[in-house]
């Protein structure tokens, strides 16, 4: 009859929207073998970036942090952390002994994108003043405070600046020292005085402050706004010094081209669109500030060959950054009725169906879980690096993680375990969610860094 031929129509033009849209989303599928393939890419970026004069795209920093604290650190911290989501400035008590512990006061000081992009010395006169703000808030401008400044961006040992990722581009601060382009500020303002110690990675920080807790813990990870990892690597015949923590900027991985095989038209679109165009190729796979980015490519192209929302590009999906972190988790929530996923789109200006709210899951899915597992191949050769540099067959080790990705996203934290345990079995790895890991962990490492000071000074 006819109505029969009409919902047969009607269900072969589903079944065909169904396989367009899987054949889309295949492109982030990657198989044991693939993944067990960009494992070994990032052990040999991993391996070159520690050879000398290497412009190896996969940095290896050095950050002079030569041991995880021991508990006997004590004493009053001043702590910045800038580069995550938000600008911080917190005052650290650490105490040693029965009373041991640490407790910490901060306040948050968001960065307006037009210093995060203006000149170096707008973006730290703003800093300046929002640390004077907040020696008045907590009444100590006249302390001369030791501080630890936790600036999560490559820099080489001193503070030089070696690239802006990320949101920030501030002019006349690459190749520049971080440090004293702070003190200098801080002379401008002519308020109060700190005493620099040390600036800290915030992958440094989050191990630093895990390890405070669990002294296995070597490793430091990420997965946030950026992507990123630390860990302890030996120190052959130094016996005073038998290790240090490495700082591997591994976002860089895949900036000569090695990753080209599994990056996507969608990655491509990113990546044009990004103010660091050819740049962090590795981050922008796995971290926050992209992978919504991704998503939004896909919708756009499933849109634009009318596969999705009726066809209609509407301005919202032309908008970037709409897709951040925390809508990409509510979405994924397997608590969500379709109806809320609804409700969040028509929240970002999206009129969806339910046919369209299932592809955009789908679609969030897909580049999630791809950036999971590629974080967890990267993980998985990190973690069997340590183990044949001990010589080991077992390794056990605890990575402290920080991170909105990996702390908000329903699935993130699982598949990446997941991929550890399939791609290095030797190894058995415990994370451990570091508190506050920037700020504590900036303490921390300013603390050891005043102890190791006074000592060799004796
Ligand atoms: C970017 C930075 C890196 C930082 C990471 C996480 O990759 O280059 O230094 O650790 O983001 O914030």
């Amino acid at each position: 009859s006819k109505g029969a031929a009409m919902v047969t129509a009607v269900a072969q033009r589903v079944t065909a929207r169904r396989h367009q849209v899987d054949e889309s989303l295949s492109s982030f599928r990657l198989s044991r073998d693939q993944l067990r393939s960009v494992k070994a890419r990032m052990r040999a970026g991993l391996e070159a970036g520690l050879k000398s004069n290497s412009h190896s795209p996969v940095k290896m920093l050095p950050s002079y942090v030569f041991r995880t604290p021991d508990g006997t650190e004590c004493g009053k911290y001043l702590a910045l952390d800038l580069g995550g989501t938000n600008f911080r400035v917190l005052l650290v008590k650490i105490r040693s002994g029965l009373r041991r512990s640490v407790r910490l006061y901060n306040k948050l000081y968001p960065i307006p994108l037009e210093i995060m992009q203006g000149t170096g010395e707008e973006l730290f006169d703003h800093i300046v003043h929002c640390i004077s703000d907040f020696l008045d808030y907590v009444g100590m401008k006249k302390a001369r405070l030791p501080l630890g400044f936790t600036f999560s961006f490559p820099c080489l040992q001193a503070g030089t600046l070696v690239s802006w990722t990320k949101g920030f581009k501030a002019t006349d601060c690459e190749g520049n020292d971080v440090v004293d382009m702070l003190r200098e500020a801080i002379k401008r303002r002519n308020e109060f005085d700190v005493d620099i110690v040390a600036i800290v990675n915030d992958t440094v920080g989050t191990m630093m402050s895990c390890a405070y807790e669990d002294p296995q813990c070597e490793i430091g990870l990420i997965a946030g706004t950026g992507s990123n990892v630390c860990y302890m690597e030996e120190l052959r015949n130094i016996e005073k010094m038998q290790r240090m923590c490495i700082n591997t900027e591994w976002g860089g991985l895949g900036e000569d081209g090695c990753l080209d095989d599994i990056i996507t038209e969608y990655d491509n679109a990113v990546d044009r669109e990004s103010i660091n165009h050819g740049r962090q190729r590795f981050e922008k796979l796995t971290s926050g500030l992209y992978l919504g980015e991704v998503v939004r490519q896909v919708l756009l192209d499933l849109t634009r060959r009318g596969l999705l929302f009726k066809g209609r590009v509407t301005e919202a999906l032309k908008t970037p950054g709409i897709f951040e972190t925390k809508y990409l988790s509510q979405i994924e929530s397997d608590r969500l009725a379709l109806l809320q996923v609804r409700s969040i789109l028509q929240h970002l200006g999206l009129d969806s169906t339910c046919d369209d709210s299932i592809i955009v899951k789908e679609v969030c899915g897909a580049v999630s879980r791809r950036a999971a597992q590629l974080c967890g191949a990267g993980m998985a050769a990190v973690v069997d690096k340590i183990r044949e540099n001990r010589g080991l067959d077992q390794l056990n080790i605890t990575v402290g993680v920080d991170g909105t990705l990996y702390k908000l996203h329903p699935h993130f934290s699982t598949v990446l375990q997941e991929t550890v345990v399939a791609l290095a079995p030797q190894c058995y790895v415990t994370y451990l969610l570091s508190e506050e890991g920037s700020g504590r962990g900036a303490a921390l490492i300013t603390a050891v860094a005043r102890r190791d000071q006074v000592e060799i000074d004796a």
